[in-house]
């Protein structure tokens, strides 16, 4: 059993916790993910890893509820446990595995849409720990919806909020924001952008025209979270890869964002069953 540490609202939906997973604590990376059940018979959930503690021997992950199961979750309270916490799983992040020297000379762009604030988190804190700067574009739909702001403030060398409402910081899409620095003189030779497939999607559309090398990460749906199911299948280029195993991070400029948005629809039914039957 996983315990946990804390758990707190962080915005509407949105919430994170603290587990005791000494083990994941121990070997995790930047980039990586876990798959956590509640109980014998619950859902198997992917959810990457926001941060860790090695000494305190906890894992921080944050999530959004989306369905029944994530549902069920955000009723966790402190001092409730998971059955299962498996991880970590998938390869640590891309560029932390890059020559810090090398990264130092590089300019790099973060590029989070809402709880992909999240997952973008670990690496920004990674790069400042080594000494690298980098910018930090964070969007989300209204003010309330932004997490991790004070902790991505401290880290990023620049930070860059966005709200589609226009209430707080850039006005308009992550998109408009990359255009505006890219026209302000920023050559970024990389970009990282994590969030919602069709935030994804766009992000790399922008980026092929301005010729920006992009890694994504990509979340479809899982099973098993080792390359036996199927189930994270996607079209990187001409090739069939497994998110859960080859990923979760992948060039953007190959993946089939389509292809992986149609799939993800094809549970919606079965989600939509098992939210009335949380309800009954
Ligand atoms: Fe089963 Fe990736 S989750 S192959």
């Amino acid at each position: 059993m996983y315990k946990i540490r804390k758990a707190e609202k962080l915005a509407d939906k949105i919430y994170l916790m603290d587990v005791e997973a000494p083990r994941v604590a121990k070997h995790c990376e930047p980039g990586q993910f876990v798959i956590v059940k509640m109980d014998d018979k619950g859902e198997r959930i992917p959810l990457t890893i926001c941060d860790y503690d090695r000494e305190e021997g906890t894992i921080t992950i944050v999530f959004q509820t989306v369905g029944a199961s994530t549902e069920k979750m955000a009723q966790l309270k402190a001092g409730d446990s998971f059955r299962d916490f498996t991880g970590p799983l998938g390869c640590p992040s891309e560029l932390i595995s890059e020559d810090i020297e090398s990264l130092k000379n590089k300019k790099i762009l973060f590029v989070a849409g809402g709880v992909g604030a999240a997952p973008v988190y670990p690496q920004v804190k990674w790069m400042h720990a080594h000494g690298i700067d980098v910018d930090v574009i964070v969007g989300s739909k209204t003010k309330d919806m932004l997490i991790l702001e004070k902790e991505m403030e401290a880290v990023a060398g620049n930070y860059y909020p966005c709200t589609d409402d226009g209430t707080y910081g850039h006005a308009g899409m992550v998109t408009t924001k990359i255009e505006a620095l890219v026209a302000e003189g920023n050559k970024y030779d990389v970009c990282v952008a994590i969030g919602p497939m069709i935030m994804m999607k766009f992000v790399c559309l922008l980026t092929k025209k301005l010729e920006i090398p992009t890694i994504v990460s990509m979340n479809p749906i899982m099973v098993d979270g080792t390359g036996m199911c199927g189930a994270c299948r996607l079209h990187v280029g001409d090739e069939i890869k497994f998110a859960c195993v080859d990923g979760p991070e992948f060039d953007g400029h190959l993946v089939n964002f389509d292809e992986a948005m149609k799939r993800q629809q094809m549970y919606k039914t079965q989600e939509g069953r098992a939210m009335l039957k949380l309800q009954e």
